[in-house]
């Protein structure tokens, strides 16, 4: 078969480990004869350099006339880049957030999962790990404060900034059936976050929730207030199997919720529509202090090309052979410095391409 994907490298790291994760992809399509095309698309602050704008209505074209998108990282230093110097819709970020809501990818799919091998890098205590964890954050993307109508107006001598946080039903009956359906598939329990002792929004979120959870009995499910989840998550991680949530708070759990697995270069991305279409990106940001020193983990990116592979391609088999290779090489003792252990005497640290390199011998 053959699939095209739309690659957007973007800045910092992106190139690097978008690099390393089509070499991935290449390698896959010659060991199970797929044939894989790429189409180059500009967003974020290499698009700001080269067209003004983060994010062009053809990049958004080629974005919807490809089978799925892999993406890098998008974003630079917020104090030191002149690009935060633009209006807030004329940065990086901007492009990533229209990119989101032209394609309608209101799911986000954050799995965190401690490796076996990587306890050594978890920051928790032994205890804490336990038998370990793997969590499915469910985030909802294209809502929420990140989209809301916002101002900074000068008001009574003094300038006031707004932010407005909305949600309809139909946005959260949407995403938390996305949560149920995924919960079915793993260890049915859902834990709905929300902070439902001070916002509308949030009531409204439990409320629908609870609704679309009468139609899934096999699951049990709870709701959880943001504040005591993000403590949760670092006292007892074991007890999350999805966690279902809005956009905000989704965007900070899941950060955690990466750090607690060892390294925010171990978390993959979905973010998928009503379509087999997504856009498949590493959790992590875009870390310029680390860009171009060949140092940066591409697990998370190649990781992403995997369940790009597995959701919107339906290869499963192509998505477990690289799954399995990220462990083996682990095992085997190869580290990027993000994910050393204290004591790193056992195993071998290597760089962005090398890693990459030995992904592909183990396929
Ligand atoms: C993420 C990022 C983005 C977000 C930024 C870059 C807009 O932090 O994907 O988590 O907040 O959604
Ligand atoms: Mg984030």
């Amino acid at each position: 078969m053959t699939y095209n994907i739309g690659v957007i490298k973007g800045d910092g790291i992106g190139p690097e480990i978008v690099t390393e994760a089509v070499k991935v992809l290449d390698a896959i399509g010659a060991k199970f004869g797929h044939q894989f095309n790429y189409t180059q698309i500009l967003m974020g602050g290499c698009s700001i350099d080269a067209t003004g704008e983060p994010l062009t209505d053809e990049a958004i074209a080629a974005a919807k006339a490809s089978d799925a998108v892999l993406m890098g990282s998008i974003g630079g230093n917020t104090s030191t880049s002149p690009w935060y110097k633009l209006p807030a819709d004329k940065r990086p970020e901007a492009g990533l957030l229209k990119l989101r809501k032209s394609l309608n990818l209101f799911a986000n799919l954050r799995p965190a999962y401690l490796y076996e091998e990587l306890k050594e890098a978890c920051p928790l205590r032994d205890d804490i790990i336990g038998e370990g964890f793997d969590m499915m954050i469910m985030r909802e993307l294209t809502g929420g404060l990140y989209f809301g109508e916002r101002s900074t107006k000068e008001e009574n001598g003094q300038l006031v900034a707004r932010d407005s946080l909305t949600y309809s039903e139909t946005e959260i009956r949407r995403i938390a059936k996305r949560g149920f359906d995924i919960a079915m598939k793993r260890r049915k329990k859902v834990t709905s976050v929300d902070k439902a002792n001070v916002l509308d929004s949030s009531r409204l979120w439990r409320k629908i929730v609870e609704e679309v959870a009468a139609d899934y009995p096999e699951v049990t499910y709870e709701h959880m207030l943001v504040d005591n989840c993000a403590m949760q998550l670092v006292k007892d991680p074991g007890q999350f199997d999805v966690i279902l949530t809005e956009n905000m708070f989704g965007d900070i759990l899941s950060d955690e919720a990466s750090m607690v697995t060892g390294s925010i270069g171990m978390l993959s991305s979905a973010s998928l529509n009503d379509t087999k279409f997504g856009l498949y990106e590493p959790s992590g940001g875009s870390a310029p202090d680390i860009a171009g020193k060949g140092i940066a983990n591409p697990i998370a990116t190649i990781l992403s090309a995997a369940m790009m592979l597995r959701y919107s391609f339906d290869l499963d088999a192509e998505a477990d052979a690289i799954e399995a290779a990220v462990k083996q090489v682990l095992k085997d003792g190869y580290r990027t410095i993000d994910i050393m252990p204290r004591d790193g005497s056992s195993v071998t640290r290597v760089g962005t391409v090398e890693m990459g390199d030995l992904i592909v011998e183990r396929l």
